[in-house]
């Protein structure tokens, strides 16, 4: 298969198959961000946030930063879900100490603007770094390309920022469901375009984040969330067979169990206040899990984020199982933290 590269078989990708592993994959969410260091000086050097997303030569820096430290066994990407908007031609920015800001699009007649055939063609720079890191990265490190799933990406480009509540988008949908189906189709369509671009140029795995999947009632998350993140899967599958796709619908609780059977997804990543219980019996029949250490247990550290850490091993540890957090660090996040955590997942059998 085109996506696979290395005589023997990476731990993370044959976790994801449901095959036997020597020891628990591992790698966090925003492992590359504030909490380090030279991603400070390297985020300084390259201007904004986006120009860093932009630049392969300064994103392919920072996604190895973390992989030099603590030698996770996948490198993911650096980027960002809110290229796509930006590559449809949405005016995107991130201001500092507010996250981002778009130009609202509040009218479906907005979408007429939007331009799905040039998302390829602008998120070039992209798909440069994910070639530099085929280059790069360590044999054994896995390298996992990402998309925002259409609903969480649509909260931000219907509501202009980070919402707690997504009210624009869902009153959108409510209110219009025929035309913000057209707004998901849009989404679908160039995520789609985006992760195949991404596979070709060398990503092994696609992580699919559906951040703001939980405040959607069942018949939406059934409508939102759950069929087109099927449709993208279904589309990567018929390009790549067997392409190893995780979702991370984010909130979800109970209904992550429709969720894995109708997307088919290889991988399911488990948010914080999932019950490794729960899914070691309801999901891990059905996909691989990931997850779910508290970020803020990673902040604490000591005995309280081992005897945690210890809980989802021995709940979820024999598999198919890749140890990560619940959300991503924070970046509060003691670096020496994150040492710890890695030797203590290393360690515990
Ligand atoms: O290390 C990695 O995980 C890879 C890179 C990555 C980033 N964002 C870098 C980033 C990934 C996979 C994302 C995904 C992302 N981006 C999501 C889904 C996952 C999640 O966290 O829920 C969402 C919702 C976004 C949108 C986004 N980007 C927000 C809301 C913010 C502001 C909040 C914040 O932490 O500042 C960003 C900015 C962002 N994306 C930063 C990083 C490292 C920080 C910006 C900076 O350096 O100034």
């Amino acid at each position: 298969m085109s996506h696979e590269t290395g005589a023997k078989t990476k731990q993370l990708i044959r976790a994801l198959r449901g095959e036997s592993v020597e020891r628990t994959p591992i790698w966090l969410m925003r492992q590359a961000g504030r909490y380090l260091p030279e991603y400070k000086k390297t985020r300084a050097e390259a201007g904004s946030f986006l120009e860093l997303c932009y630049n392969p030569e300064l994103a392919e820096e920072v996604t190895l930063q973390p992989i030099r430290r603590y030698g996770f066994d996948a490198a993911i990407l650096f980027s960002d879900i809110l290229v796509v908007p930006d590559a449809l031609g949405q005016v995107v920015s991130f201001k500092e100490g507010e996250g981002p800001v778009l130009d609202p699009i509040t009218r479906v007649e907005q979408l007429d603007d939007l331009d799905l055939g040039s998302v390829v063609e602008r998120l070039q720079p992209v798909y440069e770094t994910v070639r530099r890191l085929k280059g790069s990265l360590p044999a054994e490190t896995t390298l996992i390309g990402f998309a925002g799933a259409p609903w969480t990406v649509a909260t931000y480009m219907v509501g202009g920022r980070t919402s707690t509540d997504q009210a624009a988008a869902k009153l959108w949908a409510y209110r219009a469901p025929e035309s913000f189906q057209k707004l998901i189709d849009l989404l679908t369509e160039a995520t789609i375009l985006h992760l195949i671009a991404q596979v070709e140029a060398g990503a092994e795995v696609v992580q699919i984040f559906d951040t703001w999947a939980g405040s959607l009632p069942e018949a939406q998350f059934r409508a939102w969330s759950i069929a087109p993140t099927r449709k993208i899967v279904h589309a990567l599958r018929a390009k790549f067979p067997g392409l190893p796709v995780i979702g991370f619908p984010r909130g979800s609780g109970a209904l992550a169990v429709d969720y894995a059977r109708a997307t088919e997804i290889s991988g399911i990543g488990l948010d914080t206040g999932m019950s490794p219980a729960w899914a070691r019996d309801h999901l891990q029949p059905l996909a691989c899990l990931q997850g779910n250490l508290d970020p803020l247990l990673l902040v604490a550290g000591g005995e309280t984020m081992r005897t945690a850490a210890a809980h989802i091993l021995k709940t979820l540890g024999r598999g198919p199982f890749i140890f990560n957090l619940g959300h991503g660090i924070v970046p509060q996040t003691p670096p020496d933290h994150v040492a710890e955590l890695v030797e203590f997942v290393r360690a515990t059998k």
